[in-house]
């Protein structure tokens, strides 16, 4: 191995390595954390002023990545946010956390990460490492980004280094954090991946190095289409059973007894989130370049996308039988967040329930305790409502309830004593009740 690799690979063993991550979203700040915790020194650069400055004053806007700690680490001036990405050039390692959502054809979106590389691009010096951590398609780190960082004239693997590694962020999940994670990192040289194993090896419980980037890229679009496949797969089975007047949630305990060969997945209102409902389309167009349908994806995304429509559509029904039709009707939906005890609404099917219940005449109002209000949605730009208070009288006030996110602050039992009809999406309510319908 070159001694430049060597080097880089013990400055950053002895922590002494500069650290830069761009992005400062979901993903990016609790890395930020992490790097700042394990005793490195951190730059965080973003676009965005307003978290900037909100983080250079020590406060979080993620509900979950507490602000107390990081405001020790701004006192201690380990940690900066900048919007100055002229001050890259001081930075040893630099992850690219910056998002990769589909356009409006559900084509991949790399605008963000292309425009992110050729800024990188313009300062890049030798015995640099550059990690993309962004989930996108096979190809991007050696197809997309290798040209636009060696335009300048340095060489990967002689002068830099360029790896990917996914992010695998669960965000509110209380076990795994960041560092819990295990992370697979895939290098364009084996110089590439020694340096970059080197860096996740010091903040994280263990690294999986991986042959190339590709395969690093393809893992985590695999991880994503797995669960998005068996989400959409017990989801149907939800549709099926319910017909037959069989419970799918009972039926999913029971299947998991198996001790071998039996994975749970719960049924829900649809997906929801950056992740699961955009990667997998990275790879079913990246797959029409080898002639290859992905029909599982494409499949799953149909099922899943489709959620939301049942569950308005069962919320009618129930209104029907109750002889109240869905124009006029009072609805409140609990949980705008798309998983529990997360402040996260991209994607959220919450979204679009409401918005196919306003477009029947129904007049909405939802609750979330970690979300005062919801507006400024791209794809539903009318939508803009506030958090209502949750009282005995507010419940009573309203036709039906649909509990779509099942935050563990909710108390559901008491939300189904005092309200006239709930539609659970979540099995959110264990006590068999007349007026709680599973949806
Ligand atoms: N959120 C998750 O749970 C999760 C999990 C695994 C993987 N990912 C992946 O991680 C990536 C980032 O997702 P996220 O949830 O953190 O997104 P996010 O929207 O929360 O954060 C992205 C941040 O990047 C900033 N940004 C946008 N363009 C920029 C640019 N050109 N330069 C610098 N900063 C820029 C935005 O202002 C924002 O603060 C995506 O590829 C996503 O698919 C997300």
């Amino acid at each position: 191995m070159s001694k430049r690799v060597l080097d880089l690979e013990s400055k950053i063993k002895n922590k002494k390595a500069l650290i830069g991550i761009i992005g400062m979203g979901y993903v990016g700040l609790p890395l930020v954390k992490t790097f700042l915790k394990k005793g490195f020194e951190v730059l965080g650069f973003d676009v965005d002023a307003r978290k900037v400055n909100m983080l250079n004053q020590g406060e979080s806007y993620i509900k979950h990545v507490s602000a107390e700690e990081l405001k020790a680490f701004v006192k201690k001036k380990k940690f900066q946010a900048t919007t100055d990405f002229g001050l890259l050039t001081r930075v040893d390692a630099i992850i690219i956390c910056v998002p990769t959502p589909l356009d409006s054809h559900k084509n991949p979106d790399l605008s963000f990460v292309l425009k992110t590389t050729e800024v990188i691009s313009k300062s890049l010096r030798k015995d640099q490492l550059v990690v993309l951590e962004s989930t996108t398609y096979p190809g991007t780190t050696e197809e997309e980004m290798l040209p636009l960082l060696e335009a300048g004239g340095l060489r990967v693997g002689e002068d830099f280094y360029l790896a990917y590694s996914p992010e695998r962020e669960n965000p509110g999940d209380k076990f795994y954090s960041t560092e819990k994670i295990p992370k697979v990192v895939g290098g364009i040289t084996q110089g590439c991946k020694r340096v970059a194993k080197a860096l996740y090896d010091q903040i994280v419980v263990k690294t999986i190095p991986v042959s190339s980037p590709k395969v690093a890229e393809a893992t985590k679009l695999l991880e994503n289409i797995f669960r998005s496949v068996n989400i959409a797969m017990v989801n149907e089975m939800k549709m099926i059973f319910d017909r037959m007047g069989i419970d799918i949630w009972e039926v999913v305990e029971a299947a998991s007894t198996k001790p071998f060969g039996f994975m749970p997945f719960l049924p829900g209102p649809g997906y929801g989130g950056h992740c699961i409902p955009v990667d997998p389309f990275y790879l079913a167009w990246k797959a029409k370049e080898v002639d290859y349908p992905a029909k599982f994806i494409e499949l799953a995304g149909e099922i899943n996308t489709l959620m939301p429509y049942y569950v308005v559509s069962k919320t009618i029904e129930e209104l029907n039988k109750r002889g109240k039709s869905i124009k006029g009707a009072r609805i409140l939906i609990l949980g705008i967040a798309y998983k529990k005890d997360i402040d996260d609404q991209r994607e959220s099917p919450s979204l679009k329930i409401i918005s196919l219940l306003q477009g029947k005449g129904a007049k909405v109002s939802y609750n979330d305790p970690y979300v005062p209000q919801s507006s400024g949605h791209r794809d539903y730009p009318g939508l803009k409502l506030k958090s209502v208070v949750l009282t005995e009288k507010k419940l009573k006030e309203f036709n039906a309830v649909i509990i779509t996110t099942a935050h563990s602050v909710y108390d559901f039992e008491w939300i189904a004593e005092n309200s006239s009809l709930i539609i659970d999406t979540r099995n959110a309510v264990k006590k068999k009740r007349k007026n709680v319908i599973k949806a």
